[in-house]
């Protein structure tokens, strides 16, 4: 539950009595008899609304207004005016009130201009409690309500107290892996080193030794002829972080196996020894037992970056983290699209909690981004979202992959009755395509006439 503080600001005295009674129930309230002593109460909690009245002793209405928004441009406010004087009102409007309400109050009236304003304000309100459950200095933000997630942060926290132990994150694409890298880091002991990353599969093959231990001058044509130091190097006293380690060159493999285990190495063209102290955490989303059955990948050297092994799950097993992710990619979208999103419809969020995830979280803010720059709002709605089939389960489980074939239940299939219903499904559409010639419709399939006849019939009568 939000709760929302709401300030008010009044010289008559029911005034100050009868609305933070009539509100308490709902909100936090403070009433004051003056701008300036409500403006000091600011400094060190700030309310989420002020309905400030215009005709003040001392500082009045609308300078105190022009303060507020100045110094708490967030602060929503809602003038009080004593009888309708419509050019201050347009004036306050200008210097960005929210709204305006004239004595005698009403209270139910007033309490739907209060609900209508902070509706501007919940999603940002939302968004900062998600956003404050794993806020760390220096660490970017990262979302999660489900359980899953939350046992993986909680394991993550364990793990990363050690400064020196290798770890190894593995997961689908797009399911965070690099933010949980950092935030291993942030939260090591060792995170006074820098942080350093490595993108084995974006490096060519040839580079990636010299990028990782570094050489020395000559060691090469087109190398620099003071050497350059490695990311090994660079990261001392920090985390060195291996991106798709899974595509690793064997050769890379080794060296990085002796390093790992003795904390040692030579610059390439180099004869001295280096000795570095660095946690080295690396992830992939490759199935590393496959490429390891493939010998494509050392087993020791899996062995030894996964001392503590940690599996992010896919967003389709978090389904709970779908929404307040959501949330907080369109508060932030909107924000830099300089978009007014109060949250998202219903439909929306049927669409996008029955959707099948293949890119994860990033294939979700992708969606977001796109939904917010040609959407309208204030409610992001289904048809700003590109999903192509949204009627729940039913469309949810048509949804293709790749390939364009629906997902492996988790029940299994009968592939023969697949294969069948496969078959018969394009001999009729050649079928049709070729108006009825059954040579073209045979040259469609790329099989010969005569097999083609043959197997159209033998489905016609079954
Ligand atoms: N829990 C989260 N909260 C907020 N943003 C997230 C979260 N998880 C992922 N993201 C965002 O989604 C995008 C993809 O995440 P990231 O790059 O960490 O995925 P990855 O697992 O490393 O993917 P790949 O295997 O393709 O490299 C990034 O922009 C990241 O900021
Ligand atoms: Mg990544």
């Amino acid at each position: 539950m939000i709760s929302y503080s709401i300030y008010i600001v009044d010289d008559e005295q029911t005034i100050r009595e009868g609305i933070p009674m009539a509100l308490e129930a709902e909100y936090k309230t403070a009433a004051f008899s003056t701008a300036e002593d409500a403006i000091d109460a600011m400094q060190n909690n700030p309310p989420d609304l002020v309905l400030l009245d215009i005709g003040l002793p001392g500082m009045d209405g609308v300078e105190a207004l022009g303060k507020i928004k100045d110094s708490y441009p967030d602060v929503l406010v809602i003038m009080i005016t004593a009888f309708e004087d419509i050019e201050t009102v347009i004036s306050t409007m200008k210097l960005g009130a929210y709204d305006y309400v004239v004595k005698p109050i009403h209270m139910d009236g007033l309490k739907v201009t209060i609900q209508n304003a902070l509706q501007t304000i919940k999603l940002r309100k939302e968004v900062q409690t998600l956003q404050a459950k794993y806020l760390q200095e220096n660490l970017p933000c990262f979302i999660g309500e489900s359980h899953a997630i939350h046992d993986v942060m909680e394991f993550m926290e364990m793990v990363a107290q050690s400064p020196d132990t290798p770890i190894l994150i593995l997961g689908e694409t797009g399911t965070g892996k690099e933010l949980i890298a950092s935030a291993i880091h942030y939260r090591s002991p060792n995170f006074k080193g820098p942080l350093t990353t490595m993108n084995c599969a974006a490096i060519p093959k040839d580079l990636i030794e010299s990028e990782l231990f570094g050489y020395e001058k000559g060691a090469f044509s087109g190398a620099r002829a003071s050497g350059k130091k490695g990311l090994i190097e660079e990261s001392k006293n920090g985390t060195l972080f291996l991106d798709e380690v899974g595509d690793l060159s064997l050769e890379a493999q080794a060296k990085l196996l002796r390093f790992l285990e003795s904390g040692e190495f030579y610059r390439v063209g180099g004869t001295k020894k280096f000795h570095v102290q660095t946690r080295v955490v690396s992830a992939t989303n490759k199935d590393v037992e496959n490429i390891i059955d493939k010998d494509l990948f050392r087993k020791d050297l899996y062995f030894r970056l996964g001392v503590i092994k940690m599996r992010v799950p896919s967003l389709n097993e978090r389904r709970d983290d779908i929404v307040p992710l959501t949330k907080h990619f369109l508060y932030e979208f909107s924000r830099k699209f300089k978009k007014k999103f109060t949250g998202l419809s219903s439909q929306a969020e049927k669409g996008l909690m029955t959707h099948h995830w293949v890119g994860n979280v990033r294939e979700l803010k992708n969606l977001i981004e796109r939904g917010v720059l040609i959407g309208k709002g204030p409610e992001l709605s289904l048809r700003d979202l590109d999903i192509q089939s949204f009627n729940a389960q039913e469309d949810s489980k048509k949804i293709a992959n790749e390939q364009g074939f629906p997902p492996l239940p988790p029940t299994g299939i009968d592939l023969q009755a697949v294969e069948k219903s496969l078959e018969k499904f394009y001999i009729e559409e050649a079928f049709k395509m070729a108006q009825g010639n059954e040579s073209k419709a045979a040259q469609l399939l790329n099989i010969n006439h005569h097999t083609y006849r043959y197997r159209r019939k033998k489905l016609l009568k079954e």
